[in-house]
């Protein structure tokens, strides 16, 4: 389906439009979000050596919106992780690719980026990745919180907002590399995936 409205010669709102359910997270609770993090993460990290770790693709809006925002020392690095492939529920099976495979993280607190926590396995693994490079300490901050498929007792320190179970799109998450670029949070019409 998405295909056949993505062919149509309308705008990109309108394709948008017809593929969305509603509005979960608007730009303006995106905005209030950031500031309350931002502000926790300062005064919890202050003076500490902090590397701050984006989950490709993901996580590129959210960091780029928080890590404007913190007055920090931070060093910023970038993995890629995908577990979902092309289909809309998670694999299990989670593939990282570090773009600088053979640091050694000592003596850094650091901080996961992600933009949604669901299952959990992403973080299960990059957990065990950053301690194996001997990471000072591995703190997860996520955008959004999706509990109800969890696997195992992974949690993040930092959560945006938690959603119920729902398919969505928009602020980084994509649906088939798609979507990642609306400005808000946005429920997926099942019918677009199903
Ligand atoms: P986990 O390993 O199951 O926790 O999966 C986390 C990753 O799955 C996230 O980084 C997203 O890329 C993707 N993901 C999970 N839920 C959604 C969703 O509702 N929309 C888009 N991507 C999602
Ligand atoms: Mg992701």
């Amino acid at each position: 389906m998405i295909d056949e409205i993505f062919e149509r010669n309308i705008g990109y709102d309108e394709k948008s439009k017809l593929c969305i359910d509603k509005i979960l997270v608007s730009e303006k609770e995106i905005a209030e979000i950031i500031t309350d993090m931002a502000k926790k993460i300062e005064s919890d990290y202050k003076n500490k050596k902090v590397l701050i770790v984006g989950v490709l693709k993901g996580a590129y809006v959210f960091m780029s919106d928080l890590t404007r925002r913190l007055r920090l020392d931070a060093e910023l690095h970038f993995v890629s992780a995908s577990s979902y492939g092309p289909r809309s529920k998670s694999s299990g099976n989670v593939e990282l690719n570090d773009f600088k495979p053979d640091e050694d993280f000592s003596g850094y607190d650091v901080i996961i980026i992600d933009d949604i926590l669901d299952s959990g396995n992403t973080m299960k693994k990059l957990r065990e990745y950053f301690n194996g490079r001997n990471a000072k300490s591995v703190e997860f901050c996520v955008f959004l919180d999706k509990t109800a498929a969890r696997a195992d007792c992974v949690s993040a320190k930092y959560i945006g907002k938690a959603i119920d179970d729902a398919f969505v799109v928009g602020y980084g998450l994509d649906y088939r590399e798609k979507f990642r670029n609306l400005p808000y949070v946005a429920v997926l019409k099942k019918e677009v995936y199903m």
